[in-house]
């Protein structure tokens, strides 16, 4: 057993939903007990400190420790060609990605950039993700070892693109081979540790109605897999996905008609919707991951926070990187991006309803919040440690917050710590990360900051 002794923020409720002061649990002085990979015991320093004498403790003073960051869609054979120049989407997958992905043939390549990617999204405070890899099953199993070497939950699975004309042949699988290098991949990886398996069809766009029928059937003989897919990102690509498919009556109905859309089913994007579909969505419990970085860099849109979050169509969310058509690894990037796309719309995402996305929203919308997302007992010691004043820029905005620190009231210590943190959403990134521990291992911590 081991300590963390310092200042928490978790959530117990949406604040979408909810007073957001009574959404937050925010204790300035905790402690976060850990047994094993797993939070045994939280709660108020004072109130358990004699308990829990004995065992060793890191004290992070100064700090805000949260749960890890989730990050509901981004894909790791991008990791290096993140920023790349000028096109929207289908011309910047037919450019730059099919051509940078065609190198995951190679498993040792893939491993190596698997690792890479890992270790960045720990450096940036996440430690869960949804993520993309390609049509080559080697490419998924050298994802999930490197996952299993870290003990890291991660959901992941092949990434099917079968119809002609729209990657280069070498690239395409077909409908038959993709379901049975799914089959054999879900066999091996679903559920082993902490690994978990989403049948991914990259795009409706991309598969064929034999493929997306595949999907379905992989969904009905596994049950308990996620699915994982991009939805109406971008006018050109819904046009095509209309003709590609006139039987359907949107681009929702495509992945309806084949029998996916449901509870574990993720949209990526999901940016030009009418109001029908966010009703279907709503009905049918499946999520959206909110991608505003890569939307604001591919120019595909603005999504449309408020529908999603309304008390009339309520749909899951998530955030996503979508790196590398999102130019961040980072959650806080994502949630400044994610601000300035509600602004454009005359909304506001207030710091507490935009860390919710990123801990507890976030786990609920990949209905993980049994494991992860809050620093409930019970719950995998997956954190992040915050420091909210890591640049010139945050160090004196911190100390010119308006509530001092003279005061001690708790009310007043919650609005200094809002004031730091909304700071750090909207000026925070791999900087702000002082340290992320993994099922209750310390995986990261920034060079030259030492453990208190
Ligand atoms: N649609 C199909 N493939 C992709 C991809 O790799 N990135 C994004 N943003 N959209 C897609
Ligand atoms: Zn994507």
């Amino acid at each position: 057993m081991k300590a963390i002794r310092g200042a928490f923020l978790d959530f117990l409720h949406d604040p979408f939903y909810r007073d957001e002061q009574d959404a937050i649990r925010y204790l300035p002085d905790g402690l976060l007990v850990i047994d094993g990979d797993k939070i045994a015991d939280f709660g108020r320093y004072d109130q358990l400190a004699d308990k829990y004498a004995d065992i060793a403790m890191d004290h992070y003073a100064n700090r805000l420790i949260m749960p890890g960051f989730v990050d509901t869609h981004v894909h790791y054979p991008q990791t290096e060609m993140i920023a790349a120049y000028g096109e929207q989407l289908l011309e910047w997958l037919e450019k730059y990605t099919f051509p940078t992905e065609l190198k995951f043939q190679d498993k040792t390549y893939a491993r190596s950039v698997a690792d890479r990617f890992l270790n960045m999204l720990l450096m940036n405070g996440t430690t869960t993700a949804q993520v993309f890899t390609t049509t080559f099953p080697q490419s998924v199993d050298a994802f999930f070892e490197a996952c299993s070497e870290r003990n890291i939950c991660m959901i992941a699975g092949l990434t099917g693109i079968d119809r002609e004309g729209l990657a280069p042949a070498e690239y395409r699988d077909t409908a038959d081979s993709f379901y049975t290098n799914s089959k054999d991949l879900i066999e091996r990886w679903h559920m082993k540790g902490r690994n978990k398996y989403a049948i991914t069809p990259r795009f409706a766009l991309g598969s064929t109605r034999e493929q997306l029928d595949r999907c379905g059937q992989l969904k009905g003989e596994y049950p308990t897999a996620w699915v994982n897919t991009h939805m109406s990102e971008n006018h050109k690509e819904i046009a095509q996905v209309a003709e590609a498919f006139p039987e359907a009556s949107d681009y929702l109905n495509v992945y309806e008609r084949a029998g996916i859309v449901g509870p574990k089913f993720t949209a990526g994007h999901a940016i030009h919707l009418s109001d029908d579909a966010f009703q279907r969505m709503s009905a049918s419990k499946c999520s959206i991951s909110f991608c505003p970085s890569s939307n604001l860099y591919l120019g595909s849109g603005l999504f449309m926070i408020h529908k999603a979050k309304s008390l009339e169509t309520p749909v899951l969310v998530g955030l996503g990187t979508d790196m590398g058509a999102g130019d961040c690894f980072s959650i806080l990037r994502v949630l400044n991006d994610a601000y300035k796309v509600a602004a454009l719309q005359s909304q506001k995402l207030s710091v507490f309803k935009g860390l919710y996305l990123a801990t507890l929203g976030g786990a609920k919308s990949l209905m993980l919040e049994d494991e992860i997302g809050s620093l409930d007992p019970g719950k995998y010691a997956d954190l992040v440690v915050l420091d909210l004043s890591p640049t010139p820029a945050l160090a004196f905005r911190a100390q010119n917050n308006p509530f001092g620190k003279d005061q001690t009231s708790e009310e007043h210590q919650c609005a200094r710590m809002e004031h730091d943190a909304f700071g750090t959403m909207m000026l925070g990134d791999e900087r702000s990360v002082e340290a992320t521990y993994v099922s209750g291992q310390l995986l990261h911590r920034k060079t030259g900051t030492p453990v208190h």
